[in-house]
Parts: structure tokens; sequence; C-alpha cells
């Protein structure tokens, strides 16, 4: 399976349903974020698992640990194939949320939200984080990984020195990924697929320059082309 994750970034169910239809399940996975969860609800994400899609669920849970452990229960029983925590949300809220889903079967996988990449070192300094930014994601990555958690969600530029200090299998989730030429949006500090991937990466957050494309179907070929992905054919 491709390593690609298509950010469903819409307003409307029925839009990300239209790309996901053309798209098709075998090519990539999808993620499904907070607008489109709170307009579309639970209905969609079994909609997008009955077309075959393995779904991330980013919903990035950040409360007291009960309530996150058993907001992560609501999503295994979901059927998501990953969903996601804020690392800031401490220790015991971690625990709680890998204990939760360890008593499941059949679980999603669970990753921490470091540092937002939004974030600059100011905002760091505004919420009462000092030192540098990359330190500061690099101690909630090692939070989470002593906490069992299967892996973060950082930036491209952050990859190369989590690698090195957590094992293999921890999971590296990066957004932030602009093919060659394309317009940076908002992301501050991106990089293209095959550099994400050639430092470690194991999935590519990839939103606008899929979904806004003229034709996402062939921008995500193209994105493929790049990384060299092999893909089963829909029939
Ligand atoms: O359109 P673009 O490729 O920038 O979309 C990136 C996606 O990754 C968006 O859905 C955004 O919410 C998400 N994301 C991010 N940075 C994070 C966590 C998630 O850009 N730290």
């Amino acid at each position: 399976m491709s390593p690609l994750i298509i950010a469903l970034d819409f307003a409307q169910p029925e839009s990300a349903l239209a790309l996901t239809k053309q798209l098709g399940s075998k090519r990539c996975r999808v993620k499904v974020g907070k607008e489109l969860f709170t307009r579309g609800g639970p209905a969609l994400v079994e909609e997008l698992i009955k077309q075959g899609f393995e779904v991330f669920l980013d919903l990035k849970y950040h409360d007291i640990p009960n309530t996150v452990a058993r907001a992560c229960l609501a999503a295994a029983d979901l059927g998501v194939w990953m969903v996601n925590v804020h690392a800031l949300g401490g220790r015991s809220m971690l625990m709680a949320a890998r204990e939760a889903l360890e008593k499941r079967s059949q679980r999603p996988l669970l990753i921490a939200v470091t540092i937002l990449t939004s974030f600059e070192r100011l905002d760091l300094y505004s919420i009462g984080l000092h030192g540098l930014l990359e330190d500061n994601v690099l101690r909630l990555a090692r939070l989470s990984y002593s906490c069992g958690l299967d892996g973060v969600v950082c930036s491209p530029h952050e990859v190369d020195p989590i690698r090195k200090t957590v094992s293999k299998d921890f999971k590296l989730i990066t957004p932030g990924i602009r093919p060659t030429n394309s317009s940076q949006d908002d992301q501050k500090r991106v990089m293209t697929a095959v550099e994400a991937l050639k430092l470690g990466t194991n999935y590519l957050v990839i939103g606008r320059p899929i979904i806004a494309a003229p034709d996402p179907l062939q921008a995500l070929l193209e994105i493929e082309t790049s990384i060299e992905v092999k893909v089963k054919s829909e029939k």
C-alpha cells in the first residue's frame, strides 16, 4: 500500500465522497479532520470504510485521560485505521489512550501530534514552552514513544532527528508535503514526497496539492510516479 494519505479537507461530505470515488481505495488512505467530521459525522467515516478506505481520524484529542481514552475507544468502534491525540495532553493521558486501545483485538494505530506545524517560536513562548521548536518536538516525540504510542505527526524537517532517537517501527507521519514548483499555501516548512521518504517518514499527508488540483487523480499519479509506488489496479 502507498504511503500517501489524502487529507479530505472539504466542507461537504458529498465533495469528499466525489473525490474518493475518483481516486479509489487501492491508491491511498484518507484523512478525515475536524471540519469534515463535524459536518459528516460517523456516517461519513463508515461510508469511506465501506468504500474500502483505511481512514485516519484526525481529531487530535486533548482532554482528561478518561475522556480521551473513551474517545479513542469510540474511534476504534468506528473501525478507523489511525487516530490521534495531542502529546501536550501529557503522560497520563497518553498512557490512558494506549491502555484503552490495547484491550481491543483490532485497534487503530495511536499517533500523537507533537507541536503543530503552524507554531513558531513566539507561539511556544506564549504558552510557556521555551527552547527551540525542534527540541520541543523531539521531547514530545520521546514522551509519546515512552508511553507506547505507535508514532507521531511531525514536520518533514523533524523526521531525521526523531528517527535517530526512536525504534524503526515508530511511525512518522508528515504533512507539509509539496511537489517541486507547487504553491506552499500556508505551510511554513515544506518538502517533496521523495525527500521526506528518504529521511525516513512512513506516511505522507497531502491535501491541497491533490484535492485542489484541476485533475486530482492526475496530481496523485504524478506524486506516485515520483515515489515509484506500485498501485494495484482497481479492476
Ligand atoms: O493542504 P495540505 O497538504 O497543506 O494539508 C495538510 C493536512 O495536514 C491538513 O489536513 C492539516 O490539517 C494537516 N496537518 C498539518 N500539520 C499538522 C497536523 C496536521 O498540516 N501538524
